[in-house]
């Protein structure tokens, strides 16, 4: 059985997102937008990161999905029980983790042809080491090698997303039920 190993802890995530928010509130501050969070992945991300934005800020919410356990499918399907209506507005999408790019292609076209008026990225980690399809984010959290990781909205088959870090599991990958059960070195 693996061990699961802290990769990104909660000051380094605070402290990484504090930035960004002040980055996004510089370029926002004199033109609407609406923040569009990639579910479910992209959910704690996304409301810490605007909570430190002071702006009004409209919420909407999408669903892709396209990892099935920790390889990623090529092939993204969206959730129809979220389907907001972007026509005209600027979109401002937050992601989880860019990694191949099949998805944040996928999504910004869907944006696009639903009519939006201008479309920005904002993700919280870039897996940059096994890109296929390429894509230039506008405002990126980390840069982390090509390791699987979980928690902090990651999910494993929608295990740990509530890890209130970000981490990976040296060796073979399993679910631990009880977190207190985890050791970290942190
Ligand atoms: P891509 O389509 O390969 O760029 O993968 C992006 C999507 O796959 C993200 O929206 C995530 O939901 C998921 N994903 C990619 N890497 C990881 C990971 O390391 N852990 C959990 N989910 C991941
Ligand atoms: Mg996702």
């Amino acid at each position: 059985m693996g061990s699961i190993k802290v990769l990104i802890n909660e000051k380094q995530i605070e402290k990484r997102t504090e930035e960004l928010a002040k980055q996004i509130y510089e370029d926002y501050k004199d033109k609407d937008f609406t923040a569009l969070c990639a579910l479910n992945g992209a959910m704690f991300f996304a409301t810490e990161l605007l909570k430190k934005i002071p702006l009004n800020i409209p919420i909407e919410l999408i669903r892709p999905k396209s990892y099935i356990a920790t390889e990623t499918s090529g092939d993204v399907a969206y959730d129809n029980r979220f389907n907001p209506d972007l026509k005209d507005k600027n979109i401002l999408v937050i992601e989880d983790v860019i990694d191949s790019g099949y998805t944040i292609n996928s999504l910004v076209s869907k944006i696009k042809n639903a009519g939006a008026n201008d479309v920005k990225v904002c993700v919280m980690l870039d897996k940059f080491e096994k890109r296929e399809i390429p894509y230039d984010v506008d405002y990126t959290g980390f840069k982390i090698e090509d390791k699987f990781v979980i928690g902090y909205g990651l999910d494993y088959n929608e295990n740990y997303r509530n890890l209130p870090y970000i981490a990976y599991v040296d060796g073979d990958i399993y679910v631990e039920k009880d977190y207190t059960n985890i050791k970290t070195k942190d």
